[in-house]
C-alpha cells in the first residue's frame, strides 16, 4: 500500500487552483484538487472519451451548473459520469477542496498543456507592459458577461479559456512593438494584427480539443462590429459571441490600466467610450450586458 503524507510531489500551482495527483495506476487517476472562492472547473465530453469521471466534496461549497440546472454540493457530495455526457461548470463558492478520480489518465496531458499555455499567457502580458492581474481580470469580465447572456456552458467553458489566453500570440510580436508610445508604422501594424492567428496557430500545436476551440475564439478577438477588424473582417453574427464578449472586455481592461507611457482613463470615460462604439466596434448587446454589470465590475478592479 502506498502511503502519501501532506506535500504532494505532483502537485501543479495555478492561479486560484492547486491540483495534485494524489494516485494512479492502472489506468486510474485520483486527483486532489483545491480551488479559491470564485473560481471555476469543468467536466466536459470529450470525443472518444469513455472514462468514468468522479468527484467527491471534502470541505467548502461548490456550486454545479449542469445544462438541466444548478445545484449547491456540500462536504460528502459527489458527482460522477460514465462517460460526461454534457458540459459540467463548478464555480467555488467558498474555498473548497474536492478528490477528482477518471478511469482514464489525462493529468499530466491535460493539466500541463492547460498550465504551460496560461503561464505563456501571463509572460506574454508582462512582456505587453500589463501586470499579472490583467488575464485574470479579462477572465473574470467575460464570464460575468458570459453568465448574464445566458451562454450555455461549453461555451462558458471555452470563453473562459479563451478570455484568458486571448493575447498568446503576443509571443511572437517583438516587444519593441508591443511597447511602442506613439502610433505603429504599417509595417509593423501588419505584423501585431498577426498575433490573433498566431494565437490560434499557437494552440492549435497543443492537439488538445479544448485549447484548439479556443483557438477559434481568440483569432477573432480584434474582428469589429461593423466589418472593420482582422483578420477576416467578420462583422456582427459572424463573429463569435464569446470573442465579442472578449473584445468588450478587453477594450475596457486597456483602457482603465495604467501603462508605462500612459496613465489608465478613469471608469465612467471607459464605460462612455464603449457606449459611443456600440455597434461600430463593439457588438451592442455585449456592451449594455457589461454596463448593467458596472457595480461588478467596480468591485473586482
Ligand atoms: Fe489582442
Amino acid at each position: 500500500m502506498d502511503i502519501l503524507k501532506g506535500d504532494h510531489t505532483n502537485k501543479i500551482m495555478m492561479k486560484n487552483t492547486e491540483v495534485s495527483l494524489v494516485a494512479s495506476g492502472d489506468g486510474t487517476e485520483v486527483i486532489h484538487h483545491k480551488l479559491y472562492k470564485g473560481s471555476r472547473w469543468a467536466m466536459v465530453p470529450e470525443d472518444a472519451w469513455t472514462a468514468l469521471e468522479h468527484i467527491t466534496i471534502l470541505s467548502g461549497e461548490l456550486i454545479y451548473n449542469s445544462p438541466s440546472g444548478e445545484t449547491l454540493l456540500l462536504p460528502g457530495d459527489s458527482v460522477s459520469a460514465c462517460p460526461v455526457d454534457e458540459h459540467a461548470i463548478f464555480l467555488a463558492k467558498t474555498e473548497v477542496e474536492f478528490l477528482y478520480v477518471t478511469s482514464q489518465p489525462q493529468f499530466h496531458y491535460y493539466s500541463n498543456a492547460v498550465k504551460d499555455m496560461m503561464e505563456l499567457a501571463i509572460q506574454v502580458e508582462q512582456k505587453d507592459g500589463y501586470t499579472a492581474e490583467h488575464c485574470d481580470r479579462i477572465k473574470e469580465f467575460a464570464m460575468m458577461v458570459g453568465e448574464k447572456m445566458g451562454l450555455a456552458s461549453d461555451e462558458k467553458y471555452i470563453l473562459n479559456l479563451a478570455a484568458f489566453l486571448h493575447d498568446i500570440g503576443k509571443v511572437k510580436v517583438p516587444r519593441e512593438i508591443l511597447n511602442k508610445p506613439g502610433k505603429l508604422t504599417d509595417s509593423e501594424f501588419e505584423l501585431m494584427k498577426k498575433h490573433t492567428t498566431w494565437g490560434k496557430e499557437t494552440l492549435e500545436k497543443t492537439g488538445l480539443v479544448d485549447l484548439i476551440k479556443a483557438g477559434e475564439i481568440i483569432e477573432q478577438h480584434h474582428e469589429r462590429y461593423d466589418g472593420k477588424g482582422y483578420p477576416s473582417h467578420l462583422k456582427a453574427d459572424e463573429i463569435r459571441i464569446e470573442a465579442a464578449i472578449i473584445t468588450v472586455v478587453d477594450a475596457f481592461d486597456a483602457m482603465t490600466t495604467d501603462r508605462v507611457y500612459r496613465k489608465g482613463m478613469d471608469i465612467d470615460d471607459a464605460f462612455a467610450e464603449l457606449n459611443a462604439c456600440k455597434g461600430t466596434m463593439f457588438h451592442p448587446k455585449v456592451v449594455d450586458t457589461f454596463i448593467s454589470l458596472r457595480s461588478k465590475v467596480e468591485e473586482r478592479r
